[in-house]
């Protein structure tokens, strides 16, 4: 049986593909189509899926999506009453909105098929019920607290959820224009980071601030019994899309967030590229903790209300990994589940799985979906590609390549390294990741200069190989899919200067060899040379989606400072080829 889950029109477009229950493969349409978030319809990620197992799409037999626009329709109506202004929008947006659900004519015409010949039966699945089936199905658990968070979905920033068996039960949702994701979203606009996505770069910046301007802030998202609400006086109103815009391209823009309150409370907002001062830092600080607070506040109740130990958490605001990493002193769950695409592209697993087991009743089944669900090629197509560019380069079998790459890590160069299948979700995990020596001085810099150009204060993360973690952090819980911050235990920190963040903590990968074997035998052989059980990984991209083809890895590779780069079992220098 074949199900087809997808996020589209929405920011993170993808397709997910499942075979009798299990997530065969799922892409993120930015990742073929080169646009970073891509909110139009996922093609390309449906041909790939449908392209891994030689189907055609007449060989679907369900389609999924992450999105219901009929869900909450009664608190979208009363929410418009209530602001007459907003009336005519809300029926622009409903109208707007109605091709966009004819999935099998929409399907039909990228495909170039009969939509007579599309046999599959169609799927709508809440927004947020999708995250959290994302997570939950993923997860080895007959029973978990279901939790997901970010801006908006289908009017709903957060849901609360008992998962038993195969059936999710909603026991909560927080409905807008009250929005976690918003509060997040609006500061950060406000201290001058205004792309979709930019929320990530300002958890860095946090740990630099002081404690200045927490009470203040705290005056713009309030607790109250198991809920928060935003005080909307700090608010533009935005609308039942949160200010969120899809331009005809595909792409995103935000709409601003802040009000004049917010300029009055807190003087004027920053302009983007200007110095960042203490105020900005401050702010960013202050936002993190209110973020926080509200989590561990929210997750207090969930537990209260399903008494477990295990949390399957979703969503946007899933991917705070410092917030994830405090999960387990600041509330009673234990283990959690976060499945590597806890954004919208998460949205397509969460819908087909949800298709397979709550609609149709079939049985969970443990499959431990790892986040290698992308394409891999052959040696020939690579071996093609690289002539094509015209570098020299070495076959090596797979000791060698793992000695060269090790030795040259460790002798302070910068090593592309491509291998099998592309990672599902937005970080590097070992597979198109750009690796250095994560305890040589001023390698952050260096790595900054010669390639990534990010902002000074985001730092860049370690992969350590699974059974080592505890010796060099302050938490046991693995983090395979680079989603929890840990504090660096003191003593290493000095050997991990160059990922070691200004509040001495890291947000680490936990490297198991079932998982990700050859690179876990990279580590491992680094290891051997330098004493140290890590390696820097950051994603293999220069401002744009991570590289997913051969071409794209060697093009970013020519025109970058990176030293070598290992792609397949081919390794090319550039030295040799300048
Ligand atoms: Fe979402």
């Amino acid at each position: 049986m074949l199900i087809l889950g997808l996020n589209m029109f929405h920011a993170d477009a993808s397709a997910a593909l499942l075979q009798d229950g299990e997530v065969i493969f799922a892409i993120a349409e930015e990742r073929l189509n080169r646009v970073k978030h891509y909110a139009g319809f996922p093609t390309l990620a449906i041909k790939a899926c449908l392209d891994f197992v030689g189907a055609k799409i007449t060989d679907v037999d369900h389609m999924a999506v992450g999105q219901d626009s009929d869900a909450n329709l009664a608190k979208k109506v009363q929410y418009a009453v209530a602001n007459p202004a907003r009336i005519l929008n809300f029926i622009r947006l409903r109208q707007r909105k109605q091709p966009m659900r004819d999935v099998r004519s929409l399907m039909a015409k990228a495909l170039d098929v009969d939509p007579k010949a599309l046999r599959f039966q169609e799927h709508h699945l809440e927004h947020h019920i999708a995250h959290i089936a994302s997570a939950y199905y993923c997860s080895p658990w007959d029973k978990a607290a279901g939790f997901s968070y970010d801006g908006s979905g289908d009017f709903v920033s957060t849901m609360m959820a008992r998962c038993e068996g195969n059936q999710i039960e909603v026991l909560d949702r927080v409905f807008l224009p009250d929005s976690l994701g918003s509060f997040y979203t609006m500061i950060c606009e406000f201290i001058g980071f205004q792309q979709y996505g930019d929320e990530g770069k300002v958890m860095g910046l946090a740990p630099y601030g002081k404690d200045t301007l927490c009470d203040r802030l705290a005056k713009v998202i309030g607790l109250r019994n198991g809920s928060f609400n935003l005080d909307l006086s700090f608010f533009k109103s935005l609308g039942s899309n949160q200010g969120m815009h899809v331009l005809p391209d595909g792409t995103v823009r935000l709409a601003r967030h802040f009000s004049p309150r917010m300029v009055k409370a807190f003087g004027d907002p920053r302009e983007p590229h200007t110095e960042i001062t203490q105020r900005e830092m401050d702010l960013a600080y202050a936002m993190q903790r209110r973020f926080e607070d509200v989590l561990f506040h929210l997750l207090n109740q969930l537990h209260q209300r399903v008494s477990c130990e295990d949390l399957a958490m979703a969503g946007g605001c899933a991917l705070n990994s410092v917030a994830n990493g405090k999960l387990f002193t600041r509330a009673p769950f234990r283990r959690t589940w976060i499945q590597p695409a806890a954004g919208d592209e998460g949205l397509a697993i969460g819908a087909a799985l949800h298709t397979y087991h709550a609609v149709l009743n079939q049985p969970r089944r443990f499959v431990r979906e790892g986040a290698y669900l992308g394409p891999e090629f052959s040696d020939a197509r690579i071996e093609s590609d690289l002539k094509k560019a015209k570098l020299r380069y070495r076959k090596l079998e797979r000791e060698p390549l793992l000695e060269t790459v090790a030795q040259k890590i460790a002798a302070g160069n910068i090593v592309g390294w491509f291998q099998g299948r592309m990672e599902w979700g937005p970080r590097a995990l070992g597979n198109r990741s750009i690796l250095a020596h994560p305890g040589l001085p001023g390698m952050k810099d260096i790595l900054n200069a010669r390639i990534k150009q990010r902002e000074w204060f985001r730092p860049f993360a370690p992969s350590i190989l699974e059974e080592r973690q505890c010796e060099y952090f302050e938490h046991d819980h693995p983090s395979p899919f680079m989603l929890h911050v840990y504090k660096i235990r003191p003593e290493k920190r000095a050997q991990l200067s160059a990922v070691n963040h200004v509040d001495d903590t890291g947000r680490l990968q936990s490297v198991s060899r079932e998982e990700n074997p050859l690179y876990y035998e990279l580590i491992r052989a680094f290891e051997q040379k330098t004493g140290i059980p890590v390696v820097l990984n950051t994603s293999f991209n220069e401002n744009e989606p991570i590289v997913c083809q051969p071409e794209e890895a060697i093009d970013c590779f020519k025109r970058t400072r990176m030293d070598a780069l290992a792609i397949g079992p081919y390794v090319t220098v550039k030295t040799e080829n300048q």
